[in-house]
């Protein structure tokens, strides 16, 4: 049966009430890159860095999923094959929607992890300078989110997934920022169809078979429903 692969962006999340980061007013317009998602920036100011995800994790636990979520919930359960998920957001709203194993390649506000031995937990509501790690005790408790200059997780399953999809859509995500925006490359070399559902169109828009410009809400279940064959 035919393999579908999701990647996922902020403009998914954007309709449940989370911010995007380069749409006007987006997070990268109140805060710098280079302060809040950089190993250094965290070597610099650590309070500054806890207190951004801080604040970001009691954002993300106020809101709910939307149709788009909940939609690709449906497709993973409803369509014959298989359907990966694929994540740039460090939210829960897929798995809130009752999507599966999704792969969060940019980590998530859910987790802790230890800069010293690895080791993750479950991050505490506020996380601390110093956090101490559950494992070894070292006071180097960080966010379990991937930083500019540090490498995503789950590339090597994500580049096994993309190598056998029969069809690839990109959601939600502006396309800027790599490896995830290069993965249409790897879909189309594997022949498959490539999708962009986005409220405009991204920077490498140019690479999609299919458009669906509008907000996620509207875009996602009429795709999937399309998919499944109820329109
Ligand atoms: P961006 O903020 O770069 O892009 C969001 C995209 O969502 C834009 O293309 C918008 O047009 C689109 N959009 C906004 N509202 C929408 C809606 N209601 N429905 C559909 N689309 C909508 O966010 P990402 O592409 O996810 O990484 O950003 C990628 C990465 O850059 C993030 O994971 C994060 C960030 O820096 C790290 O921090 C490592």
């Amino acid at each position: 049966m035919e393999k579908i692969v999701i990647l996922t962006g902020a403009g998914i999340s954007a309709e449940s009430g989370l911010g995007t980061f380069r749409d006007e007013g987006g997070l990268w317009s109140q805060h710098r890159i280079e302060d809040v998602a950089t190993p250094e920036g965290f070597a610099r100011n650590p309070g500054l860095v806890q207190g951004f995800y801080n604040a970001r994790r009691a954002q993300a636990a106020q809101v709910q999923p939307n149709a788009a979520h909940r939609a690709l919930a449906a497709l993973q359960r409803d369509w014959p094959g298989d359907v990966v998920i694929v994540t740039q957001n460090v939210d829960g709203l897929h798995e809130a929607g009752g999507a599966r194993d999704v792969l969060h390649m940019h980590g998530t506000l859910a987790g802790a992890l230890c800069a010293s031995c690895g080791h993750r937990w479950a991050a505490p509501d506020d996380m601390k300078v110093g956090e101490p790690c559950t494992d070894c005790g070292a006071p180097s408790g960080r966010p379990d989110v991937v930083w500019f200059g540090e490498t995503p997780y789950f590339m090597d399953q994500i580049y096994d997934h993309l190598a056998k999809a029969d069809i690839f859509a990109a959601i939600g995500t502006s396309g800027q920022v790599y490896p995830a925006a290069a993965f249409v490359h790897e879909a189309i070399a594997a022949g498959a169809l490539t999708v962009e559902l986005n409220l405009a169109p991204s920077a490498v828009v140019s690479n999609f078979d299919e458009t669906r410009f509008g907000p996620a809400s509207e875009t996602v279940p009429a795709w999937v429903d399309a998919l499944l064959g109820k329109r």
